[in-house]
């Protein structure tokens, strides 16, 4: 199932009940595929956050669907009776600040999630030094959290977030903290990443620097996505 995407389909979310109620997302229609990177973009409770959160399996949407690869994980319930295998298995997660584990070294804060999930430790070690290589880490692969410069603390989340090979990454304002050169190096790990692995990467931001360098956007405003892509978007995808 690894490689084949997401797609959201009249997702509503619905917090609290009666009068107090709150429709924070109101039918959002949403695809990204294997491979591919879309900004998501939108004020402050226009419902990204709440739309992250559903498609990480981390809260239940009222109503609609929701597809990763072939398989419906929701339907007006979820499908799966196991959703902390699910976000384990298919869901990286990436955030504003690393949350580096900080008595593990950078291997071994890479390796961990693999190693929970039952993969042996020097199989969970190879791959995660192979991670850290593809992200221009390697050097640092022994090093301690607390040692490392924002860029490269940034640099291994994502490789935590790739290390269970999810077909989905989900990244929360993952830019926020870095000065623009390196937030424009972090999309372009995520864009060179996305290929590499055949993964669906969706990036919530309102870092107008990073903007323009998605070739698909979505718009989100008043709990509904309003896509923006093709001819009128001219993305510059910054190179490695
Ligand atoms: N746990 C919650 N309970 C009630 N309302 C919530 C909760 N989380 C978010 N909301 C409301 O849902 C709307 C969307 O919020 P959110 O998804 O956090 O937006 P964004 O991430 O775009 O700022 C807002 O009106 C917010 O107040
Ligand atoms: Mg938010």
């Amino acid at each position: 199932m690894a490689g084949s995407g997401i797609v959201v389909e009249g997702l509503r979310k619905r917090y609290g009940h009666g009068e107090a109620a709150i429709d924070a997302l109101k039918g959002v229609d949403m695809q990204v595929g294997a491979g591919e990177v879309v900004g998501l973009i939108g004020p402050s409770g226009s419902g990204k956050s709440t739309l992250l959160k559903c498609l990480g399996a981390v809260i239940e949407p009222t109503s609609g669907r929701i597809r990763l690869g072939d398989r419906t994980i929701y339907d007006g319930g979820w499908t799966i009776r196991d959703l902390r295998a699910l976000r384990r298995d298919n869901i990286g997660f990436i955030f504003q600040a690393p949350y580096l584990i900080p008595f593990l070294d950078v291997t071994d804060n890479v390796a961990l999630l693999p190693m929970l999930a039952g993969q042996p430790n020097g199989e969970a070690r190879r791959r995660a030094r192979e991670l850290l290589e593809a992200l221009g880490c390697a050097h640092r692969a022994s090093a301690m959290p607390a040692t490392l410069s924002g860029g490269e603390q940034q640099r291994v989340a994502i490789a935590r977030a790739l290390a269970n090979r999810p077909p989905v990454i989900l990244a929360d304002e993952p830019t926020a903290p870095l000065d623009s050169e390196r937030a424009l190096a972090v999309i372009g790990i995520l864009n060179a990443m996305a290929r590499r692995f055949e993964t669906a990467i969706i990036v919530v931001t309102h870092d107008e620097k990073i903007i323009p360098t998605f070739r698909k956007i979505y718009r989100i405003r008043d709990g509904m996505t309003i896509p923006e892509t093709g001819e009128g978007r001219e993305a510059v995808v910054p190179e490695l």
